[in-house]
């Protein structure tokens, strides 16, 4: 009991020196979460897109596992009970009981923004807390016999370093389950391409996924050069018209040359 006690005050400290340093990195332990109806107050233009997207409409009966349900609901209460249904704001924002009650200076500080994030890889973690296949890494004062493995990250908080307390693995085959785990070893991920700048996590875009636009339109703003498909590709299949329909046949995320030539020989 004692030595978890201390280990709060040290991340209460902890935070208040990233505090004075105006970045909060990752959500503290303390801070209560309040629920996604307490942000539409001020920001309804976010929450009203996300409020219609897939995420939003989570239902947890639907979750067949352990794993399927922690991915299906927002941050637990002391008894372990969720506080939310779905994958709301404070899934990917950590808990807003200090920011809401925040004045003008301490906004920013108070909340966790994936774009502010300090290495730019940790915006993913946010996602692959739900979205990466691989296992749980005990607790420093985890007790053999009571301990259990999880296969998903039960201890992240969004800001932290997912590496910290979870294994990422390779998963057997594809699934919305593991795209973090296909991503994290792609050229993609090494240059920051992270799931952001190609999904806006708050919907309302008109496309499928929560794309931010055409995949062609989002593809061909960096990669100028492969733009035109019938340039890029002068053998491509007549109904290969999208740069997903090679380089993500069924929604894979390898974004390497191996996988789009797979791909191409599957278009139909
Ligand atoms: C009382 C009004 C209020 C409520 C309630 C509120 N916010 Fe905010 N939030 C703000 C304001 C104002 C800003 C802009 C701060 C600025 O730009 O200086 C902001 C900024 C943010 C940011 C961006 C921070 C940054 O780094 O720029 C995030 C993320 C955020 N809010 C998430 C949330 C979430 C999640 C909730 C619900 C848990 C919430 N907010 C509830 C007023 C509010
Ligand atoms: C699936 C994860 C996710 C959910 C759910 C989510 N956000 Fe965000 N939010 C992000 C990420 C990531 C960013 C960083 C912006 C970016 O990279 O596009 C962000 C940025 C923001 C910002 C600052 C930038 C801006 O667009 O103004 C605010 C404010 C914000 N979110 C509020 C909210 C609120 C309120 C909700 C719930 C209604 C919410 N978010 C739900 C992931 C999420
Ligand atoms: C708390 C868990 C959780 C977090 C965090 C989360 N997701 Fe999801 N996401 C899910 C679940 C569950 C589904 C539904 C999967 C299914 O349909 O089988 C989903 C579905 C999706 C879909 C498919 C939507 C559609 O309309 O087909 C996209 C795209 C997506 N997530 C992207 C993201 C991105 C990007 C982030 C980070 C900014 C993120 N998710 C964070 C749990 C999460
Ligand atoms: C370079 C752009 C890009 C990046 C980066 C990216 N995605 Fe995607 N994602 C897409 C496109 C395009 C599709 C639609 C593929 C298709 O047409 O089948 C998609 C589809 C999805 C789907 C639905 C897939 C399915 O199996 O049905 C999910 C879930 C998703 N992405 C989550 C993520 C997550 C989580 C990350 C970060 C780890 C991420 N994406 C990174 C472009 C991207
Ligand atoms: C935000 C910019 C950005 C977006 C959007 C983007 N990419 Fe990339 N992509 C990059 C960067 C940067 C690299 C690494 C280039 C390098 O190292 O030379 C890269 C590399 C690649 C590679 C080469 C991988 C390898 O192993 O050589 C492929 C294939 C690729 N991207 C496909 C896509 C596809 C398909 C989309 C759309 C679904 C997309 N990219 C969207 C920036 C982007
Ligand atoms: C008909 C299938 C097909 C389509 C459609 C397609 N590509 Fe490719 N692309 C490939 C193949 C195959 C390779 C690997 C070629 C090689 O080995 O050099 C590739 C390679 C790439 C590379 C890596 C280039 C390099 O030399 O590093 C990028 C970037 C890329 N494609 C982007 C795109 C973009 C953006 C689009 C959509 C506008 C697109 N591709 C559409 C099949 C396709």
């Amino acid at each position: 009991m004692r030595a978890v006690k201390l280990l709060s005050i040290a991340t209460v400290v902890a935070g208040m020196v990233l505090l004075t340093h105006g970045s909060l990195r990752s959500a503290a332990d303390d801070v209560p979460y309040v629920g996604s109806g307490k942000c539409k107050m001020c920001h309804k233009k976010i929450f009203d897109p996300w409020s219609k997207t897939k995420h939003a409409l989570l239902k947890i009966e639907e979750a067949d596992s352990e794993g399927m349900k922690h991915r299906k609901v927002t941050g637990c209460d002391a008894n372990g009970q969720p506080i939310e249904i779905g994958v709301a704001c404070e899934s990917c924002h950590g808990p807003g009981g200090a920011h809401i009650k925040a004045n003008t200076e301490t906004r920013k500080t108070t909340i966790v923004n994936g774009t502010r994030l300090d290495p730019p890889a940790r915006e993913a973690m946010i996602c692959a807390q739900c979205h990466a296949a691989g296992k749980s890494k005990p607790p420093p004062d985890a007790v053999d016999g009571t301990w259990k493995e999880k296969d998903y990250p039960d201890r992240y908080k969004p800001g932290d370093d997912l590496k910290a307390t979870f294994t990422v693995e390779q998963a057997d085959k594809h699934s919305k389950q593991s795209i973090y785990s296909e991503w994290v070893n792609s050229k993609h991920s090494e240059k920051n391409v992270g799931c952001p700048k190609c999904h806006d996590p708050h919907g309302g875009t008109d496309q499928p996924h929560q794309l931010k636009g055409p995949v062609n339109d989002i593809c061909g703003g960096c990669h100028e050069k492969e733009k035109d498909i019938k340039t890029h590709q002068p053998e491509a299949p007549a109904a290969a018209t999208s740069c997903s329909n090679c380089h993500m046949p069924d929604g894979v995320h390898l974004f390497t040359k191996e996988a789009a030539k797979e791909g191409m020989a599957k278009v139909k």
